[in-house]
Order: structure tokens, then C-alpha cells, then sequence
């Protein structure tokens, strides 16, 4: 058993500050190989990554997400995108089918091939000393992102990372209990008493107190709903992603 990676894997946190230390181009060709080696769909690849190193367009990109310092302030930003567009054009080139894959299921193919890209070079990453941040917004603002990437027709930002060499040392953030998330053979549907057990040991955890007391909620759910991730914003990000998802050609069939 490799320990090393057993080790990073449980002891992993979020990085949001970054040391000034650059990452040289071995280590970034190392940790896009790893992520390359990936399972993916059929071989096909069905995803494309842009690396963001200029500092100015490192800083114009921050705008899109919200200003979130992690954008600037990393030394490299990678966008991985579901990406039909490469595979099109060479059926297109080879007499192939080529609008086999502008469809809702190769949306669904592109961001599972995209999502594991991405986790593996945030292991690779991390197995190197190097910290992460993913972001969230690439999805909210993914029209204006893909806009300021030149990302053509059958290509769309399924997530972002910030890269870096870490200038902190958080706490290793709670989850959930094991058996909270694991289910055998079926799912078993929760109970008003799981539920209770479940979610009420992760309130009664000192940070949760303060982070309710901090948003002036009554509880952590709330904090979720009313100040974290609200209704209205949800529905109006989700509508934008939906309608771009559509402009983008993955809905055409
Ligand atoms: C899909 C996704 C989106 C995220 N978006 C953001 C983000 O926009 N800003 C941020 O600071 N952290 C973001 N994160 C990091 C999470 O907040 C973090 O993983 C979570 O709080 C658990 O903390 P840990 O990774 O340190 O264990 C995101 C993580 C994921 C997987």
C-alpha cells in the first residue's frame, strides 16, 4: 500500500492562500499527465483544460468568480471543460457521424470526464505538496468565463481550480459519519431520528455554533439556505447554466 497517498488523501484540506513559491513547468506537466491518465469515457477524452498562469488575466478571471482572492493570488488557475467540439471535428474529418454527441447524455459524459480529470490532478497536486482550491462559480458564471477563454461551440466550464503551495494550515474540515453516507445493498431512506443523529452532531461542533452566531441564524441548515447557497440565486444561476448548456449545443438532439 502506498501510505504517502493514503496520508494526503486523508489529511487533505482546502488551500485559499498561496506562498509566492512559482510552480516550475515540471511539476504543472506532471500533474496534467496524472490527470490525463485517467479513466474516461471510451478513450475518447470527452474534455479540455485551460491553464490561466498570466498574472492580468489571472486577475480579469478573478472577476468572474466573484473576486475570490484564490484566483489571482494562485499561481496557476486551471478551467476543465466538457469538450465535444476536438471529438466532432475529427469524426468530422474522418466522414464519421458528427453530431452524435450534441446531446444531454454527452454533457453528463464530458462533466463526469471532466470531474475525474480534475480530482486526479488535485491528488497529484497534493501528493506534491502543493494545495487547491475548486470553485463553484466557473457554473455560475460560466457564459462570461467561457467568453474570456474563447471557448468555441461544445465546450462549457465544468469546474475550476486554484493551485498553489500553501501559505496556510487549516483545521481538517468535519464529515459526515461513514455510515451517514454509505448505504448497503439499497438505499435505506432516513428517518426523522437519523436525520436528528446524523446533522445534530455536526451542529453541536463548536465551529457550526459560531458560524450560526455569525449569520444570526437560528441554525446551521439555515446558514445553508438563507446566507450560503439561496433559492433565488440557485434558480437564476441554474437557469443561466441551463440556457448556455443549450447555446453551447449539448441540448441539439
Ligand atoms: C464543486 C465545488 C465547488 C467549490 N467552490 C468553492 C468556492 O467557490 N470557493 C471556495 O472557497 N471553496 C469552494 N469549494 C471548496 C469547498 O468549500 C471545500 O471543499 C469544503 O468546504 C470542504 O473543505 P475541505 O476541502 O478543506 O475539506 C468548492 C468545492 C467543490 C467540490
Amino acid at each position: 500500500m502506498n501510505e504517502h497517498l493514503i496520508d494526503t488523501l486523508l489529511n487533505r484540506r482546502t488551500i485559499r492562500k498561496y506562498s509566492n513559491k512559482i510552480i516550475d513547468d515540471k511539476t504543472i506537466a506532471t500533474i496534467l499527465e496524472a490527470g490525463i491518465r485517467s479513466s474516461n469515457c471510451g478513450n475518447m477524452q470527452i474534455y479540455s483544460i485551460i491553464v490561466t498562469r498570466d498574472e492580468q488575466r489571472k486577475k480579469e478571471l478573478a472577476k468572474f468568480h466573484f473576486n475570490q482572492s484564490m484566483v489571482s493570488e494562485a499561481p496557476v488557475v486551471l478551467t476543465i471543460c466538457a469538450d465535444v467540439n476536438r471529438f466532432a471535428k475529427w469524426c468530422k474529418k474522418r466522414n464519421a457521424v458528427t453530431d452524435a454527441y450534441s446531446n444531454f447524455l454527452w454533457f453528463n459524459i464530458g462533466t463526469v470526464d471532466a470531474t475525474i480529470v480534475t480530482q486526479t490532478m488535485c491528488i497529484a497536486a497534493e501528493a506534491m505538496g502543493l494545495g487547491i482550491c475548486y470553485l463553484g462559480t466557473v457554473t455560475y458564471m460560466a457564459k462570461e468565463i467561457a467568453d474570456f477563454l474563447k471557448l468555441p461551440k461544445g465546450v462549457i466550464p465544468i469546474t475550476t481550480i486554484t493551485m498553489g503551495y500553501p501559505a496556510e494550515n487549516p483545521l481538517l474540515t468535519e464529515r459526515l459519519a461513514v455510515n451517514a453516507v454509505v448505504h448497503n445493498e439499497t438505499y435505506k431512506d432516513y428517518t426523522e431520528e437519523d436525520i436528528e443523529q446524523i446533522y445534530g452532531e455536526f451542529e453541536q461542533l463548536p465551529q457550526s455554533v459560531e458560524y450560526v452566531k455569525e449569520n444570526q441564524q437560528q441554525n446551521l441548515a439555515q446558514v445553508f439556505t438563507n446566507c450560503r447557497y439561496k433559492k433565488d440565486d440557485s434558480l437564476l444561476f441554474g437557469r443561466n447554466y441551463f440556457k448556455f448548456i443549450k447555446e453551447q449545443g449539448f441540448l441539439d438532439e
